[in-house]
């Protein structure tokens, strides 16, 4: 009898649907970014609703929430008090990194604390590096790396995670970590992160825009597929724990070629780019607020264990 193959009777109601689910999206892939920065009040970050600029006081409660609300890790970003050409604010023992991740790992020790490791924050000219000829010196900026990564454990960081796409960044920060006694903490590599139109709402944030040129020399290319490979095997035999894809929507195909390829766990960074535009079209009546989560079981199903996203708190209170 045609059609001999009726997909429809698994769908027809919503216990069949659950039990034939492929993909599950659960709190535990979660990461929630945090914002810091030393000074008395909270900011709202007007390109992102809803996500806002704690003092180092208020990212200890915001910590204390998501750890409540069941999410197991929280990334942190830092605005200095003071930038330099050298970016020397990223590892300062009292810098606003170092003196939050101290504080939350005393108040809530249970929570996974990632620190991002990069100096665009903290440059004056805002690049991921430090300047020679209109351009980031790969190899210098290593060794400012390594000691911003140095600070972080020392802090108490569980892992740190590069993301200013320098070679050899990996293996810098795996030996000063070694080096140190701090073999146990880990590496999240942004390891294929793109020149990406998606991160301006971050870098309103982050207040971290190159004040000349952009990143081009050294994020990749948004026409890259198979170089994507490349990067994620080099951060592999560096040394790196766990790999990131970044941005998410727009390289769900590199999310899932990175899965195929390699062992590692796998995360997505849903950047801010993408976490606005859903925002903002949800609020205008676009489109409803389930779309967040079809972003992120997309994001799941193209193959990351874990998502770096704005959304998390408010996925994690629903149930799911
Ligand atoms: C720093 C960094 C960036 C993001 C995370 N770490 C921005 C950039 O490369 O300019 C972007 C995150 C986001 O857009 O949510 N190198």
């Amino acid at each position: 009898m045609f059609p001999n193959k009726r997909m429809r009777r698994l769908r027809r109601k919503e216990t069949t649907r659950n039990l034939v689910k492929e993909t599950n999206l659960s709190k535990d892939d979660l990461i929630y970014p945090i914002f810091v920065e030393k000074r008395e009040d909270t900011l709202d970050i007007p390109t992102m609703e809803g996500i806002k600029r704690f003092p180092v006081e208020g990212a200890v409660k915001e910590a204390k929430k998501v750890k409540e609300l069941g999410i197991p890790a929280i990334i942190l970003f830092g605005v200095p008090e003071e930038k330099d050409k050298k970016g020397s604010f990223a590892w300062k023992k009292k810098g606003v990194i170092q003196e939050s991740v101290r504080k939350i790992k005393e108040e809530v020790p249970s929570l996974t604390v990632i620190t991002d490791v990069c100096l665009c924050e903290y440059t004056s000219h805002g690049h991921c590096g430090v300047i020679k000829n209109k351009d980031v010196e790969n190899d210098e900026t290593l060794e400012l790396l390594k000691k911003i990564s140095r600070s972080h454990a020392e802090a108490g960081a569980d892992i740190v995670a590069p993301s200013g796409m320098m070679d050899g960044m990996v293996k810098a920060i795996r030996e000063v970590l070694d080096d140190n006694s701090f073999q146990d903490i880990g590496i999240i590599s942004y390891s294929a992160k793109y020149h990406s139109n998606f991160y301006g709402p971050f870098r309103d944030a982050a207040e971290s825009s190159p004040d000349f040129g952009d990143r081009r020399t050294y994020q990749m290319n948004p026409s890259q597929r198979r170089e994507a490979y490349i990067e994620n095997q080099l951060d592999v035999e560096e040394g790196a724990d766990m790999l990131m894809v970044k941005p998410a929507m727009p390289y769900l195909d590199i999310i899932r070629d990175t899965k195929n390829r390699f062992n590692l766990p796998i995360a997505a960074y849903q950047v801010s780019g993408e976490y606005s535009m859903i925002k903002n079209a949800i609020d205008q009546n676009l489109i409803p607020e389930e779309a967040v989560l079809e972003s992120l079981i997309s994001i799941k199903r193209a193959g990351a264990d874990m998502i770096l996203t704005y959304f998390a708190k408010e996925v994690a209170k629903n149930e799911f």
